[in-house]
């Protein structure tokens, strides 16, 4: 039932504005689609995020930050998105749970098994149908966020701050969970112009929406 998609990649590539790009596509077309993001989606989940992504918790120990994150991922799955792709509909998630395993698990080097329980705990089991990662070297997104910081000083974020090598290990992270799972994500060049990006990621989206549509057709004929 429903269609689950997520965006992930690191600081700064863009995913905001094609996760918004592709709601509009969808919604022009028809789809009952919801866009949603993490950390965040309910009105309880963005006061655990608030709390998570303040400059002033410093303090904020690693299994805190795991946990919240998670805290409001069990409240964002059991509110918003499980119950949309009850209804048949379509969910687009700007971030969810592959974003802790890249951030907290190679980021921080928190063991991947003991996030991969949590998460499942928190979700359900709830796996996205496709993932698009938006891929651009950590530099290039840094330096385009701190031109945004400039323009809206007082924006930065707790996890915005922290060093480049932490970005390049949530960067080679992301890689590595692509090459173990190939058939659910697909990899965007987030260098190019923003009409590419999106027309690349209407491709991926059209062909994996038929191809469900299809199963469930072919699942529901009688004697299959
Ligand atoms: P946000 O301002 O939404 O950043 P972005 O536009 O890059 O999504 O801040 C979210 C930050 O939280 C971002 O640095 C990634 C981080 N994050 C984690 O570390 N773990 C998680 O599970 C999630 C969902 C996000």
């Amino acid at each position: 039932m429903g269609f689950f998609i997520t965006f992930e990649g690191p600081e700064g590539c863009g995913k905001s504005t094609q996760a918004e790009l592709l709601y509009r596509k969808l919604l022009g077309l028809g789809y009952p689609v919801l866009l949603t993001r993490e950390p965040g989606g309910t009105a309880i989940s963005d006061e655990i995020r608030r709390v998570i992504l303040d400059p002033k918790n410093t303090a904020m120990l690693p299994l805190t930050e795991i946990l919240l994150f998670a805290a409001s991922r069990a409240q964002h799955v059991g509110q918003v998105i499980a119950p949309h792709l009850a209804k048949g509909g379509i969910v687009i998630s700007d971030r969810y749970a592959d974003s802790t395993m890249a951030y907290q698990g190679y980021g921080l080097g928190i063991e991947l098994q003991m996030l991969q329980t949590i998460t499942g705990y928190a979700t359900g089991g709830l796996v996205p149908d496709l993932t698009l990662y938006i891929d651009i070297p950590v530099e290039v997104g840094l330096r385009r966020r701190l031109k945004l910081r400039a323009l809206a000083p007082g924006q930065t974020n707790r996890l915005d701050l922290k060093e480049l090598e932490y970005h390049r290990r949530v960067r080679d992270g992301y890689l590595k969970m692509i090459a173990q799972e190939p058939r659910r994500w697909v990899v965007i060049d987030g260098l190019r112009p923003v009409a590419d990006i999106q027309a690349d990621i209407w491709n991926a989206v059209e062909a994996r929406l038929g191809q469900a549509a299809n199963h469930r057709v072919a699942l529901s004929l009688p004697g299959s």
